[in-house]
This record gives structure tokens, sequence and C-alpha cells, in this order.
């Protein structure tokens, strides 16, 4: 049904355009039933529906709880999270739900931020892809999403008045090229503002950010909502970009625009502009029939089940105790078993379908084994030492002991950061007591981000990460635990030995107003290659119950042309006894580079699934982007002729293989020249060398001729060079001249 927006704009009031461009209520738009105009509903998000009839309502209304983000970029497997997306559009249809408040693709720039688990990862590319893939699942069923939190929004501390500072560089190459890739392959309906400010200026009504870059450069044509509350502003939001405030109702706020444009405040065809992409997408929503299917709760469950056993991480496998195998007695021990923790706290937080409990879970499969309880843990603060003794009487009585240890709500929830990235006391206490007495111990974490496990991993047999796993997790824990899954979860985040050596731990988290992102480009496994600094588990780690080579890396071609890209191959062979999925990971490191970059960054990755001793190639395609940078001076991404080395890595700390290539870089660019220029600056700009030439050669003419100017004559800034070798020839002071010549080359 294709609706004439432009004509309906015309025949709207100004009342009615300022009241479209406020929610009528927490979750809904406003209709205008003499136009035929409908409401949408938005909901949160982002891994499973929170519908709730009103602002922050607890009971929403039953919905599959799918893994978290950070679980789902475990799986490392874009397929499987465009799944995830298909599952969440049907279930929006069934709840009649227009558009799913989700993905939330911040980077985590410290494991401490309270949202990571909603969050996918520390690299922007995985993000990005992540982001992207669940867009393109939710959308392919005809209905949208809202990409958030736009942008900088990496801690939870002071969100809605905290002041993000970075350079240009940062927040192009590691806080926006995330959004930017899932802008680009996702197209999301909408993308949502965040709450803080960047550089000084809320994003609610950022311009550089809603504006010049999100719809200008970026080319975005959905319509940005705000974060709930993120508007200040109304009239500078709408003149910044950005088009639907929530929640609504905010009458004040619409008549604050109408008396805007009545008073030649605010321009109505900015206005105009607004309505008209809210309008794109409410009638684009239309055109999805809702409410007329119901949920497959079953098929949803079971699919939830997959992708958390897929995002499970075998961290640790000492003796290859996992998976399970002639064991006569196993102690289950902690609360989490019985009471499992699969999602966190916060507008994420949803009334599941129906829950997996861990322990019924391992029955079903244990077979004739006999199974020991003992609470061990209930993830309550402060030291329970005759809970931990109970705890290690059972254990030493089986012959494997599993420790379900799960980081309760107070310590990880939206809202809030972490205190810490540790586990509770008791915790630590119980993992040490248990595995001293029961080495044969394996530990099971359910936690959103990355937690320190230096003061107990040494003493247990084995460690799975099953992050904060959907309400299917039980059973996807236990079918790793038996075998019934191969792990294949790969880290998406680094697991630090400690807090302090952690990049944001200087700057964060901030103070008097402001966060400075003192590390810049230098977050996750970026910084803690330019530190050369160990970590516990890096970035991209992950074990299996087989063995897998990786060899035989060759490329498209060893010369080639930035437009052109570059096709890369490796051959990936299952060497071990069961089937298994690789995960390969691309990553590109420039040997040489005019401003600085990191050592190596993540450019491609694959995920094989092989059976035992099968070999396939996987081929990942390098696009021009994935050899550029960003340069502040150049206002753009730029590629620069010379060699890069090709690394294939298991993890960010193993790279398996490698090989050097030659990009020719087909860019023509000029540097855009300033006060700070120097005279080689100015000798190698097309514009500027014109201009200088005479200067140059007055200034040595009574040098033989082919005097060559010194290397340190060409670092020096050319307002300098006026004031120390051409100064009898200046008309004005040099402060002066330079301003003329620099106006000679814009
Ligand atoms: C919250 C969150 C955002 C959520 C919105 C609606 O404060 O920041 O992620 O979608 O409000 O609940």
């Amino acid at each position: 049904m294709s609706v004439d927006i432009k004509k309906l704009i015309s025949q709207l009031t100004l009342e009615e355009k300022a009241a479209l461009c406020t929610g009528e209520t927490a979750w809904t738009t406003v209709p205008v039933e003499r136009l035929g105009i409908p409401s949408i509903w938005v909901s949160d998000g982002p891994h499973g529906l929170r519908k709730t009839p009103i602002m922050a309502a607890e009971t929403s209304i039953p919905a599959t709880c799918f893994p978290t983000a950070s679980a789902q970029a475990a799986t490392w497997d874009v397929d499987l999270v465009q799944t995830i997306g298909q599952a969440l559009g049907d279930e929006c249809i069934a709840q009649s739900v227009d558009v799913v408040l989700g993905p939330g693709n911040n980077m985590k720039r410290t494991p401490l931020c309270g949202r990571n688990f909603e969050y996918y990862s520390e690299d922007p590319f995985l993000g990005g892809e992540m982001a992207a893939a669940l867009i393109n699942g939710v959308q392919s069923k005809g209905v949208g999403t809202s990409l958030k939190h736009f942008a900088t929004n990496n801690q939870e501390y002071q969100r809605m008045t905290i002041s993000a500072e970075m350079d240009e560089r940062t927040l192009r190459e590691i806080y926006l090229a995330g959004f930017e890739r899932a802008v680009k392959k996702g197209k999301p309906w909408t993308v949502m503002c965040s709450y803080n400010r960047l550089r000084g200026t809320h994003a609610s009504q950022n311009r550089y950010l809603l504006t010049d870059i999100l719809k200008n450069e970026w080319g975005y044509e959905g319509f940005i909502v705000s974060d709930w509350g993120a508007v200040h502003d109304r009239v500078a939001a709408l003149q910044a970009g950005l088009d639907l405030e929530m929640p609504g109702p905010q009458k004040f706020r619409v008549q604050r625009v109408v008396t805007a444009v009545q008073k030649g405040e605010l321009d109505l065809a900015v206005l105009d502009a607004a309505v008209e992409r809210i309008l794109k997408i409410v009638f684009k929503a239309a055109e999805t029939p809702k409410g007329k299917v119901t949920l497959d709760v079953d098929g949803h469950h079971a699919l939830a089940r997959k992708i958390a056993s897929e995002a499970i991480v075998l961290l640790k496998n000492e003796g290859g105790i996992l998976p399970l195998k002639n064991i006569k007695r196993l102690a289950v021990i902690g609360k989490a078993s019985k009471e499992p923790y699969f999602q966190g706290g916060g507008s994420s937080h949803i009334n599941p379908t129906k829950v997996d409990i861990p322990f019924d879970e391992l029955k079903k499969l244990a077979g004739s084994m006999e199974l020991l309880y003992a609470d061990g843990d209930t993830m309550q603060p402060g030291l329970n030492q005759p809970m931990i003794d109970e705890a290690v009487k059972v254990a030493a009585q089986a012959d494997v002991a599993l420790l379900y240890i799960a980081l309760p709500p107070f310590k990880e929830s939206e809202g809030i950061d972490r205190p810490d990235i540790d586990l509770t006391d008791h915790q630590v206490a119980l993992i040490k007591a248990v595995s001293a007495k029961q080495p044969r111990c394996v530990v099971i974490l359910n936690n959103g981000s990355a937690v320190a496990v230096g003061e107990w991993i040494n003493g247990v047999a084995a460690v799975l990460e099953a992050w904060m796993m959907g309400q299917a997790g039980g059973g996807a824990i236990a079918d790793v635990l038996f075998g019934k899954v191969n792990p294949s979860g790969h880290l998406s985040e680094t697991f630090p030995i400690k807090l302090s050596d952690t990049p944001a731990t200087i700057n964060y988290p901030g103070e008097n107003g402001k966060v400075n992102y003192g590390e810049g480009l230098f977050i996750g496994y970026r910084y803690y290659d330019a530190k050369a600094m160990g970590v516990q588990f890096p970035f991209g780690y992950g074990l299996s119950y087989t063995t897998f080579e990786f060899k035989n890396l060759r490329v498209s071609s060893e010369k080639f042309r930035d437009v052109d890209g570059l096709k890369v191959s490796v051959d990936v062979t299952n060497s071990g006894a069961v089937a298994g999925a690789a995960v390969v990971q691309l990553y590109v490191h420039d040997e040489k580079s005019e401003l600085v970059r990191p050592v190596k960054e993540l450019k491609g990755f694959a995920k094989v699934m092989l059976q035992p001793g099968e070999t396939r190639t996987v081929n990942i395609a390098l696009d021009e982007r994935a050899f550029a940078y960003y340069h502040p001076r150049h206002h753009q991404w730029v590629t620069e002729s010379g060699a890069f080395e090709i690394l294939i890595g298991k993890s960010a700390g193993e790279i398996v293989l490698r090989h050097t290539v030659q990009m020719e870089s087909t860019q023509q660019r000029t540097a855009m020249l300033d006060r700070d220029s120097t005279l080689l600056d100015w000798m190698n700009h097309p514009r500027g060398n014109e201009i200088i030439k005479p200067l140059i050669e007055q200034a040595m003419k009574n040098l033989p001729a082919d005097t060559p100017i010194p290397d340190w004559a060409k670092d020096l800034p050319m307002e300098v060079v006026l004031m120390w070798f051409a100064n009898q020839s200046l008309t004005k002071a040099p402060e002066e001249m330079i301003e003329d010549l620099l106006a000679l080359t814009r």
C-alpha cells in the first residue's frame, strides 16, 4: 500500500505535526485517525520482548528470553544471530509490536559497565556484524528495530549527564564504527540516541552525531528516537535531527514546538522532515499484519537452547574431564543450578515463556549417574561458611563436582556499573574449598561480562563460560557437559587478569561531569597488544572437545588496489575425534602508517562446522575499509599504500598463519593545510607547493642551485619558515601572512 506521505504532511495541522514527534504513551506513537495515520507500538528488546502496557511495569507479556548480546557475540555465528532476529520478529508479530528496541551495540570500553551483558564486544567489527545480523533477522519479518544507544554510552555511571570526551579517530574508529557497519548493513528502521553527552552536548541534541554523521554522511533514512527521557530541549533536539521523543505524552513539549514554529524559532521544514521520517516507518510497519499468529513457544525455546549452547566458551578442560563420562556420582553445587540466573536487570528484563532448570536438565541426560546436591552458593552478599562446608562434603562424595556460579544481580545490571570484576567473596571461597577437596571440579559461570578468575582457576579441572544464557541455558549447559554439543563459543571480549590491567582504568568513571577516553583507540585487545600485556583469556579465545588445524593461507593477489579489496582463503581441518565448529579470525596489521594504529584489528571471521578428519576452505573477503583508518586532518577514512600483514588467529593471542601483501591506495586526497602544517605538508600539497615555491626560491637564492632543503627545516611549521627565512620579503607579520597563504589553498 503506497501512501503519499508528502500529501499527508500537507494535510496535517501544525499541532498534529508537533504531536507526531512525541510519543502518545510510553510505548506508542500518536495516531491521526482523520488522515488514516495509525499508531505504532515499540517494545524492548533486545534479546526478547518486554511488552508492558505501562512504563516500567514488571510483569510484561510472556516472551522467549534468548541469550543476551554478550552471549550471542560469543557464538561468532552471524547466521545464528540472524535466526534470533527472525524469531524476535515473529514474536513481535504475535504480540502486535512494530519495533523492537534493540540491538544494543555500544563498545565494551570497560568490563565494569553494568549493561555489558546487553552489548556485543570490545571490537567494532564483531559488534557491527552481530548487530547487523540481528537487525536483518528481525526486519526480514517486516518488523522494525532500534539500534542503540547512539552513541558513546559506555558506562552506566551518570549515564544521563556525563560527557564522553575523545578525539575524532577514537570516536570514528572505535565508538561509531560498529554503529556505522550496522546502519549500512542492517538499515535499522530506527536508531535510538543515548542519554549521555558527547563533547559537552547531549546526544539527543548533538547535530554532529545525529545529522552530520548518521543522516548525511552515512545516508541513514529511518528515524531517530530518543532514549526514554533523553530529550532536554525538544526544539534543539529537532534541529539536531532527533525525530521522535519518548516516552510520551509530553504536552508541554508539543506546545513548545508549536510555539517555536509560530515564533520562527524553529523552521517548519525541520518539523516536516521529522514527521516524514516517522510516517515512512509508521506506514512501513502497518504493511505487516500483526496479532494473527501465536507464539511458537517450544520452537523458540529450542532455538534459545541452540544459541546458548553455541555461545558457551570452554575456557579450561584439564585432562579432558569434559565431556562427562564414566561417572557414578555427580555433585551439583550452587543455587543457580535450581534457580538459574539467565538474564540481566533493567529494561531488557523479560518474563520468559518457560525456564530450564539446570539441575533437572542434568538429570534428563545423566542416565544411571547419581546426582548429589548442595546449595553451596545462594548469590547473597557475605560469606556463609556452613554452606561451603556442606558443599565440600557433598563434593568429596562424588566423582566430579559441578559448581554453578552466577554473578548476582547486585553485581551487574542496567542503571549501575559493576563495583569490580570479581565473583563474590563467598563464591571464591566456595570454589577454592571445593576444588581443594575435589580437584575434579567443573565451574560453570553465568555473567554478562568479563570476570577475574585468577584466584581459583588453577585449582579446578574445567571452566565453562555460559554468560547470561537465556531461558534455555540450563539445557544448553547440560548439552555441553554431556557432549551432546561440542562447545564452539569464543570470547568477544578480553578476560583480563585483574581490573587494574584494563585500558579504561585511569580515566573511568570520570569526574566533574566528564569521562576522558584517554586510552583512545586502544580498548580491549588493541590495548593489551600495544602494551604487550598478558591477559587471562584473550579476545577470540575458546577451546573445543576436538582440535583444529588452520593451514594454507592464500590471497587473491600479492599486490592489489584498495578499491579492489582482497580475498583470503584458509584450509581448516578437524584433526580430532569428534565433530566441532572452528572460528577463523582474520586480523590486519598495517606495517607503516602516517598516524599510529593498533598492532592488529579484526577485519573478518568465519565459523565452520567440521566432521572428524574433514577439511574445508574458508574464504573471507576484505574490502577497502579493512585497510583504512580515519584521518582527522582529511576528515575521511584514508588508505595508505604499503605492506599489510594478514594474520589468521584462533584468538587475538594465538596467530597461527601470516602473510604480507602490498596494497596500493588509489585515493586522491590532499591534507587540509592549517596553521600547524609544516613546510613538508605544504610541499606535498599540490596548491600549497605552488604558493610557497617562489618564497623558497627567494630564501635560497644565495645558496648553490642544488642545495637540498634540510629535513629539520621541512619539519618546521610554515609560519616559522616565513619568520626565519622569508622575513625580508614579508609584507605583513608572519601570523597574518600564513592566514593569507592558507586562504589561497582553500
Ligand atoms: C531505557 C534504556 C533503553 C530502553 C528504553 C526503554 O532506559 O536505556 O535501552 O530501550 O529505556 O525501556
